[in-house]
């Protein structure tokens, strides 16, 4: 279709104005916390358009590649991350018009693999169970495309003096000015340590000898607290809070900035995260728990009233499948049920809680299909008007029958189910169990007539994982 000669005229060659939404973001007062003798204000950085603190240093490392000419018209931005500057980049970069190469390592969950394809970006998938030095290391690969691709630029993170400076240069300023100029502390995380270094030196500068404490809040296993205390780099351990804590100290990490540090564990973090929303409203991601339980610990210990900011670095929907998940937090053991002692502490979803996901005998066989799609799972329990358990139906159920006549997705769950239940009391063994899973099946836990739910083998996998010794877990990358 032609464009009437009438239609208003397009600037082509300005940024979207999205990228003016980076930064400015609000802080507000917790008010719902025990804060001691202080008080607390949270600077909500999962406000930036990408949700993240990121926005602001992919804004500001993009425009100094411009700056010094590192980034010309066609060019290729490229990084190694998977967390969340691989999306403000994607959104910075995608809206000036480059192109957008991810290099991602193999364990991140593909929501986020989708969110920056979504935003454009092409993306490179590598070994996350390699390290440093070795050539399908993720940071190692993307120096090596940059180096191959023409016009390509290879923003660097963890080395680039554009990440600390967007902090130094807005994100310090903005809180010094909202708190009217009055801030005893500031509570950090360090990923990359550009938050770190940025704003320890604003608040140095803006009120210096240490006018302002830089407080770390760290993930218990990393190595970052134990620096900050002993000076010492001890081996690291391994944690589920995404974004913050690191293996080593990055190169602009000013670790000397820091005047006290805590240490935090995942499951306080969590319950932390958790706990704002409820209380405050606010959804922030597993970082801002850890770093909001570390501000709570050192604002406690003050004796005298002190203003203490601390970040929401980014929103919890990217966790809405993990620690705002119950089921998730109870299978990694961040969330306890009482004990029984017998065969249905494995169980996941418990058919009184209304956990689980059935269908009844009379729901038609694209009912099931999709119920199965839409909750991830291969095999659903039959459970009629009175809540027994009568039959179970599978994929493979519904294969045999619809794969001549489709237009049979219309029968009767009643005419595919299997009726020859695998029951288990729940005083079994998990021996028994691994009977069940031998023949094929899975194990449903019937108190005499009561139906309890399913155990299948990834609940006892799940189960044995939890029970696994500490010191045998081997420790797991974490990726920014
Ligand atoms: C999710 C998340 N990403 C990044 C950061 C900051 O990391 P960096 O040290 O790279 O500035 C934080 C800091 O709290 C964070 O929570």
């Amino acid at each position: 279709m032609s464009q009437s000669s009438a239609a208003p005229a397009i600037a082509h060659n300005k940024s979207p104005e999205i990228l003016s939404l980076i930064g400015d973001t609000p802080l507000v007062e917790a008010t719902q916390f025990d804060t001691g003798p202080c008080r607390l204000f949270l600077k909500l950085e999962n406000q930036n358009p990408g949700g993240s603190i990121k926005d602001r240093i992919a804004l500001s490392m993009i425009e100094a590649a411009e700056a010094d000419g590192k980034l010309e018209a066609g060019g290729t931005v490229i990084e190694a991350t998977a967390g969340n500057t691989g999306l403000g980049l994607a959104l910075v970069a995608g809206a000036k018009g480059y192109r957008v190469l991810l290099v991602i390592p193999d364990k991140m969950s593909q929501e986020k693999i989708s969110h920056v394809r979504a935003l454009g970006a092409q993306v490179r998938i590598t070994r996350s169970d390699v390290t440093r030095g070795h050539p399908e290391y993720y940071q190692d690969v993307a120096f090596r495309l940059a180096e191959e691709i023409p016009g390509g630029f290879y923003v660097n993170q963890f080395g680039n003096p554009a990440n600390p400076l967007a902090h130094e240069r807005t994100t310090g300023p903005e809180i010094w000015e909202q708190m009217r100029h009055d801030v005893d502390a500031v509570v950090v995380g360090v990923g990359s340590g550009g938050t770190l270094t940025g704003l320890g030196r604003f608040f140095n500068r803006v009120k210096p000898r240490r006018g302002i404490e830089v407080v770390l809040a760290d993930p218990t296993g990393s190595v970052l607290y134990e620096y900050v205390k002993t000076g010492q780099l001890v081996e690291s351990g391994s944690w589920a809070v995404e974004g913050i804590g690191e293996d080593f100290i990055p190169e602009i990490a000013d670790m000397s900035l820091v005047t006290e540090a805590f240490e935090i564990d995942d499951k306080e973090s969590f319950a932390t995260a958790r706990e704002l929303l409820r209380k405050e409203g606010i959804f922030g991601g597993s970082s801002t728990g850890t770093l909001l339980a570390g501000a709570l610990r050192y604002c406690r210990e003050q004796t005298k009233p002190k203003r203490v900011v601390t970040l929401v670095p980014d929103t919890g929907n990217k966790y809405l499948s993990k620690m705002f998940n119950d089921f998730w937090m109870a299978e990694q053991g961040f969330i306890h049920r009482p004990p029984h002692g017998d065969l249905s502490d494995l169980i996941s979803h418990r058919y009184e809680a209304g956990e689980v996901i059935t269908v009844g005998p009379d729901d038609s066989l694209l009912t099931a299909f999709k119920r199965m799609r839409d909750s991830d799972v291969s095999q659903l329990p039959v459970v009629d008007k009175s809540g027994r358990a009568i039959g179970i139906i599978d994929e493979s159920d519904l294969l045999v029958k619809v794969h001549r006549e489709p237009s049979h997705f219309n029968d009767p769950v009643s005419k595919a189910m299997t009726d020859q239940l695998e029951t288990l009391p729940p005083d079994a063994k998990i021996t028994d169990l691994l009977g069940v899973f031998d023949r094929g099946r899975v194990a449903i836990v019937m108190d005499d007539n009561k139906f309890l739910g399913l155990i299948t083998r990834t609940d006892l996998l799940s189960y044995l994982r939890l029970h696994m010794p500490k010191s045998s877990t081997p420790p797991e990358r974490e990726f920014v």
